[in-house]
């Protein structure tokens, strides 16, 4: 890499930021297509996210990503907002484009493509989503844009998945109901089945956020969780022979969207799969 007077920079911005993989993947990107361009990462607390925003215009940086805790927050710093990330509340992608910074929503865009290169039909179909934090906020609205039937959103905090459902009901023309874990028992056969929680993330890997009974009772399931690459939640999945996903998809999709959306230029994602698993963090 040959940084100079001419460099664009790119990052991310979030707090805390180090287990993040995406400076190693835009960079690559970066370096693949002969880009003049860079991908560092920004540790922000709350109290300064005003100021590294308005520190984006000033510096002249070209784009960032923006993770926990910062998604929801940053909004109020932009100047327009796409109409995914408006659904959703939450922005992961902002371009600097020519001093005005829009914000946009990948995480969601990533996640339909991961649905669709997998054959997954969603039209007409029932779903569960596990969490109701600001991923499982994307997944929702993935699913309700895909053409879902009807949406249960299980939380452990009762109160955010009944807000979540509410939301969607009032924003899509899809069925919602916000439940409690315990509800899940209750339900007989589940169509798409969704960990939008971080539990079974590593290093905490020998807990999923449900049982394998319940688990048993869905015709498809994925875990938005790429590390491990197969969770306690997946191994159940894998156990009962139900087709399964991790988030890996996701993850790469949205750096390619993120990508795009910053340079006009399409980055293959096989390249990128090849590399994380030279980097041994794909098996
Ligand atoms: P993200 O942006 O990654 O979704 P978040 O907004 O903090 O992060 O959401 C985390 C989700 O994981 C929430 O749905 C959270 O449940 P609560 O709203 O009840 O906190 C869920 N979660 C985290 N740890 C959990 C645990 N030990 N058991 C059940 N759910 C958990």
């Amino acid at each position: 890499m040959n940084i100079n007077s001419k460099t664009s920079i790119y990052g991310i911005i979030g707090h805390p930021i180090g287990h993040s993989l995406s400076p190693l993947i835009h960079n690559y990107a970066f370096e693949n297509l002969d880009f003049n361009s860079v991908y560092v990462s920004f540790d922000v607390n709350e109290e300064d996210l005003k100021d590294a925003i308005i520190g984006i215009k000033a510096l002249g940086i070209k784009g960032l990503n923006v993770t926990v805790p910062h998604k929801e927050s940053v909004i109020k710093y932009l100047d327009r907002i796409s109409d995914e990330a408006k659904l959703i509340g939450a922005v992961n992608t902002i371009k600097n484009n020519s001093g005005s910074l829009e914000g946009y929503n990948t995480d969601v865009t990533g996640f339909m493509e991961s649905l669709k290169e997998h054959n997954v039909d969603v039209v007409g179909k029932n779903a569960v989503i596990l969490g109701a934090g600001g991923a499982a906020k994307a997944v929702a609205v993935g699913l309700a844009l895909l053409g879902a039937k009807s949406i249960y959103v299980c939380n452990r905090s009762i109160d955010k998945a009944k807000e979540l459902s509410i939301h969607m009901e009032n924003n899509f023309n899809i069925k919602s109901l916000g439940i409690s874990y315990n509800d899940l028992n209750m339900l007989d056969e589940i169509d798409i089945l969704i960990n939008a929680t971080s539990v079974g993330m590593h290093p905490n890997v020998d807990v999923s956020p449900i049982g394998e009974d319940v688990v048993a009772k869905a015709k498809f399931v994925y875990d938005i969780i790429y590390n491990p690459e197969k969770t306690l939640f997946l191994s159940y999945a894998e156990k009962y022979r139900i087709k399964y996903i991790n988030g890996l998809d996701m993850l790469i999709n949205q750096a390619i969207d993120s990508f795009k959306i910053w340079t006009g230029a399409n980055f293959d994602k096989k390249i990128i799969l090849n590399f994380l698993k030279k980097k041994d963090f794909v098996k």
